[in-house]
């Protein structure tokens, strides 16, 4: 029996769950769908024959478990509300961008007993799970080195970035999230940050970034990120130990690499969806399986605040110039 899943928020990435409910997920399917926006619920419900609604509690009403893929703003008080109705809820992230606001929803979800997952999707993927299990059973010796790349081909729409809370804390968190998850909590934060496109500088936000990361363990880190790769979407980690080093590359989506003398071409994926095809599936089943058994989510509310401090921090290196220490995570 799979768990139905109702959806609230059917832009982009909502759109990029529907696909996998409906499609890929073996353990959870689409059990209906709402948005703010009724002329997107009913295109998304026509579309993969599902029941549509008006408002989050009908919603609440029609399903076992909620994701939540709307605007950021809506995160914190959409959780609260599901926990309030004893729903689980998958988030995307980030929970908020008010640090007291992500408790609140993480504290509702604790006190009600529902589980909280958090959408970061690079936890689900094959090669990066593998990496991950590697690390942790200590076939890599003391980590020495993190380096990962994430960078965008093209930037999202202006309506998008006005309430994306800026670039460490919409793009650089996945990285963060990941530097923690195979690497451990995070000591130090340096941040760089460059507007190659004016209309960045304009909004007061990046598109180019350099993180330099210090672990409590001791190892080092360095993160770039960019808005608008134009090549396409690339994103890459690697990790250097005493005994090994796990490098986790660009899938290319097509085989034929073309060469002339001097030159060879292969092609990068187009956006996240085309880099992910297991991950966005493999996070909504791993939800669900915790929806039936009671499990805890791999990553939790308290993982996402932890990464959005983390976040927070290079924000406040990037301004200042300086380097930020941080404090125990929550
Ligand atoms: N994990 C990832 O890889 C990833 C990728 C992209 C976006 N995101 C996150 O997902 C969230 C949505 O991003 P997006 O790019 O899909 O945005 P989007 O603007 O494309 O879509 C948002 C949708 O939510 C709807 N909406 C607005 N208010 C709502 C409400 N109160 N209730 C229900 N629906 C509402 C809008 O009408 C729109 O259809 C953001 O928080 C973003 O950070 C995560």
């Amino acid at each position: 029996m799979t768990v139905g899943i109702g959806l609230a928020g059917l832009g982009r990435i909502g759109r990029v769950h529907a696909r996998n409910l409906r499609g890929r997920c073996a353990e959870a399917h689409l059990a209906c769908v709402y948005d703010a926006d009724t002329a997107a619920a009913q295109e998304v419900a026509a579309a993969f024959e599902v029941p549509w609604v008006a408002t989050f509690a009908e919603l609440l009403d029609r399903c076992a478990a909620v994701a939540i893929a709307s605007p950021t703003a809506t995160h914190a008080p959409l959780t609260i509300e599901a926990a309030a109705a004893g729903v689980p809820v998958f988030c995307e992230k980030p929970l908020s961008l008010d640090r007291d606001a992500a408790l609140a929803a993480v504290e509702a979800c604790e006190q009600a007993g529902v589980a909280l997952q958090v959408g970061f999707h690079r936890r689900f993927d094959p090669d990066w799970v593998a990496a991950a299990e590697r690390i942790a059973a200590g076939e890599l010796g003391q980590v020495q080195l993190f380096r990962t790349s994430l960078r965008d081909m093209d930037p999202p729409n202006p309506a998008f970035l006005a309430h994306s809370g800026g670039f460490f804390a919409d793009v650089t968190v996945h990285d963060l999230d990941v530097a923690r998850w195979l690497c451990g909590e995070v000591a130090e934060v340096s941040a760089h940050g460059a507007a190659a496109d004016p209309a960045f500088a304009a909004n007061d936000d990046i598109d180019t970034a350099v993180v330099v990361l210090r672990f409590a363990s001791g190892a080092l880190g360095v993160i770039d990120n960019s808005r608008s790769a134009r090549y396409g979407y690339e994103c890459s980690t690697e990790v250097m130990g005493t005994l090994a080093t796990a490098r986790i590359d660009n899938p290319h989506p097509r085989g034929l690499e073309w060469r002339t003398p001097g030159a060879a071409t292969r092609g990068f994926a187009r956006d996240f969806e085309e880099r992910y095809p297991f991950a966005y599936a493999a996070e909504l089943d791993a939800f669900a399986r915790c929806v039936r058994d009671g499990s805890p989510p791999r990553v939790t509310g308290r993982d996402a605040i932890a990464a959005s401090d983390l976040a927070t921090a290079a924000t406040e290196s990037w301004r200042s110039g300086r380097t930020v220490s941080l404090e125990v995570p929550v």
